[in-house]
């Protein structure tokens, strides 16, 4: 029965990855990176041409973009993959020209049409069933400059692995809980890819809207965005206040609970939630570590009825001379110019 149960937990993989963008999400985060895409190959590679926002944000904009070229592929397991225009595969959609083909003044997925039709532009199928690490697929991604999408959350870990492979610029959606992944993580703290701007909270799927879930996903890029070097305006003081920040029982650090409440003037280790990824910036501080990789773990003491808590993989501070309260996952960081407290005038 291996072979149900493997085909069940495909299933419902792949209904975790039927999750649609919003053309306002791509929007509002693709306002930050326009000067990327002047002259460059752009592939959406997990997007169905006719039902991907991705796709049509590019499309649609491509003369103000100043793009060169727009690939789009779609995959066979797509829920919404209908094999349209006669196609009885997953196809790919290259794009080199958009223009009014209608007399209207205007450009629409009506003028993208009539150019597929026009053979101005190419629609065809593929020889596989359009899997982004397909050998076919995978030579589209070679001839890419940028790749925006947003890949199956199932495969978030190989999806980026392979970009970073083939040394790709990227901006992608992932689940927010990706940034804690070991595979992931280890190229936030190196600055090799951060977090875009927004956080898009609601998705289409095949069943309707998602419920709103704030802070449900967030964007991935290696693409210089503003934001980036702007730096937290700190305003909390350590000297003075060391009792609102507790020490680890477990790591060198103290607990900053609230990004709010980084202090601008403490030079040593401190645990934040990661949350503050999305106010980062590595002219301001240095990313040491995420708990659950550098945290000591815990040993299991009985002592009378009183048991330490157990386990590794955070960070802990002791609330009593046996217990132990477990923090969320921290991101460990430390400030690369605290202030020092200026000096109280006579
Ligand atoms: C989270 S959905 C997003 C779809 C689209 N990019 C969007 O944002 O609206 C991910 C899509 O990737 C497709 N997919 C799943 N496995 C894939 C694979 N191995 N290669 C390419 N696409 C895949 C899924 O069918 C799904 O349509």
């Amino acid at each position: 029965m291996a072979g149900n149960n493997s085909n069940l937990g495909a299933a419902k993989r792949a209904k975790n990855d039927e999750f649609y963008t919003q053309l306002t999400d791509i929007e509002k985060e693709l306002r930050h990176y326009r000067k990327h895409f002047k002259d460059t190959t752009v592939l959406c590679n997990c997007d169905d041409p006719f039902e991907s926002n991705f796709f049509k944000f590019f499309v649609l904009n491509f003369t103000r973009l100043g793009l060169k070229k727009l690939i789009a592929t779609c995959y066979e397991g797509s829920a919404v993959a209908e094999y349209r225009d006669g196609k009885a595969k997953p196809y790919k959609a290259v794009v080199t020209t958009v223009h009014d083909t209608t007399g209207d003044g205007g450009v629409d997925m009506e003028d993208v049409r009539n150019l597929f039709e026009l053979g101005e532009n190419e629609l065809v199928e593929l020889e596989g069933d359009g899997d982004f690490r397909s050998e076919e697929c995978l030579a589209l991604l070679d001839e890419a400059d940028i790749v925006v999408t947003n890949p199956p959350f199932s495969l978030f870990r190989e999806y980026v692995a392979v970009l970073m492979e083939h040394e790709k610029k990227f901006v992608i959606v992932g689940n927010k809980n990706a940034i804690t992944y070991k595979e992931i993580f280890p190229l936030l703290k190196d600055d090799v890819v951060w977090l875009g701007c927004e956080s898009p909270c609601e998705f289409f799927t095949p069943e309707g809207m998602t419920k709103k879930v704030n802070g449900l996903t967030r964007w991935f890029t290696n693409l210089d965005i503003k934001k980036r070097h702007e730096e937290l305006i700190l305003v909390k003081k350590y000297a003075g206040h060391e009792d609102e920040y507790p020490t680890y029982d477990n790591y060198d650090a103290i607990e900053v609970s609230k990004v709010a409440d980084i202090p601008f003037d403490y030079d040593g280790v401190m645990g934040v939630p990661i949350t503050f990824l999305d106010k980062y910036s590595p002219d301001q501080f240095e990313i040491i570590g995420c708990s659950l990789e550098i945290a000591t773990p815990i040993k299991s003491v009985a002592k009378s009825n009183d048991v330490y808590q157990q386990g590794g993989n955070a960070f802990y501070i002791r609330t009593s001379e046996h217990q132990l309260r477990r923090l969320y996952d921290r991101i460990a960081i430390r400030n690369k110019h605290p202030e020092q407290p200026k000096e109280v005038q006579q």
